[in-house]
């Protein structure tokens, strides 16, 4: 498959198509300046993304909404070019009366149900999930009356993390990896397992990438969409968000992806250790990004 900067999208079983690339938005809200995912969202369409990863928990879906929106008006697109994956819910995770996060309650089956619901009432183009793992997926491809198959499973993915066996399993049922966390998290150590090495700072990504004259995170973008998964990195700074997407005009050889994909350490950054973290330290809001149930579905709209 020959991948443009203008034409990247693959199938989706469902008849649509994502984007391989596209812009993450999470940052911590309380680290943040207001109106910066706002700004970023309208470089990134300006560069040529079509794609935008945003949830209700991230506190600024309201600023990608508006950039889409300004740049609609502006007629630099039309809004059927836009493919955005939201999180669905208007709730923060749940907690008990202690305040502590309810993680076992939900009915994955019955909630899938709703996400049918909403395709079918018109209110999501395409409907996925994210976290799941082989047995959740099990769970909903063999759910009873299942009327529509998740077309995506969001989860992280990346050269140090790279998923093998679950892209395999994904690939027999028509499932698209979308891959977060590309180029290996933000490093905040209110959520991320900083005792494995930066990503970007790996010498076999900066010596393929200097043959290229492209930085390690254009080679670890490119080595994902590459082989099919799609990468939703997040940049709220200009020059990154366009050197993200300077990744259709080299591809790597079959030796250099062998290489990468043997740089896999099979640990996540991403740890769902957010409440043993969570109560060694005082609770803040920006502890948003635990996996649970808000983010463990995703549609397009
Ligand atoms: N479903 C889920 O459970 C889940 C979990 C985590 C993330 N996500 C989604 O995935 C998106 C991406 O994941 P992520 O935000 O964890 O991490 P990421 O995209 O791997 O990395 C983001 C970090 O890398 C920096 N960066 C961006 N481009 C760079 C470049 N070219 N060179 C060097 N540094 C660069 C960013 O800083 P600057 O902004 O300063 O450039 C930011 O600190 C999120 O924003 C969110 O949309 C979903």
């Amino acid at each position: 498959m020959s991948l443009t900067a203008e034409r990247h999208r693959i199938p989706l079983s469902d008849g649509n198509s994502i984007p391989l690339l596209g812009l993450g938005t999470y940052a911590d809200p309380q680290k943040t300046p207001k109106g910066s995912c706002l700004e970023s969202v309208k470089i990134a369409i300006d560069t040529g993304y079509r794609h935008i990863d945003g949830a209700f928990v991230y506190y600024n879906e309201h600023e990608v909404g508006q950039a889409i929106r300004e740049k609609i008006a502006e007629g630099r697109i039309k809004r059927e070019d836009i493919f955005y994956c939201g999180k669905p819910g208007d709730a923060i995770y749940p907690t008990d009366e202690n305040g502590k996060m309810i993680y076992h309650e939900t009915d994955l089956c019955a909630t899938w149900e709703a996400m049918e619901a909403c395709k079918d009432a018109g209110l999501a183009k395409s409907i996925g999930v994210s976290n799941f793992n082989r047995r959740q997926l099990e769970m909903i491809l063999n759910k009873p009356g299942l009327k529509h198959k998740p077309v995506s499973n969001q989860v992280e993915c990346h050269p140090y993390f790279t998923q093998p066996k679950l892209l395999e399993f994904c690939r027999q049922h028509d499932i698209v990896i979308v891959g977060y966390s590309p180029l290996g998290t933000s490093r905040d150590e209110t959520w991320v397992n900083v005792s494995s090495p930066p990503l970007l700072k790996d010498p076999v990504l900066n010596a393929i990438g200097k043959k290229y004259n492209k930085t390690s995170a254009q080679v670890a973008l490119r080595f994902n969409i590459q082989r099919g998964v799609v990468v939703i990195p997040k940049s709220f700074n200009p020059q990154r968000i366009r050197e993200n997407f300077q990744i259709f005009d080299f591809s790597l050889t079959e030796k250099e992806m062998k290489e990468i994909e043997a740089l896999n350490k099979n640990v996540r950054y991403v740890e769902l250790l957010m409440e043993e973290k969570r109560s060694a330290r005082q609770r803040t809001v920006a502890s948003v990004t635990q996996p649970l149930s808000p983010e463990n579905l995703t549609c397009s709209i």
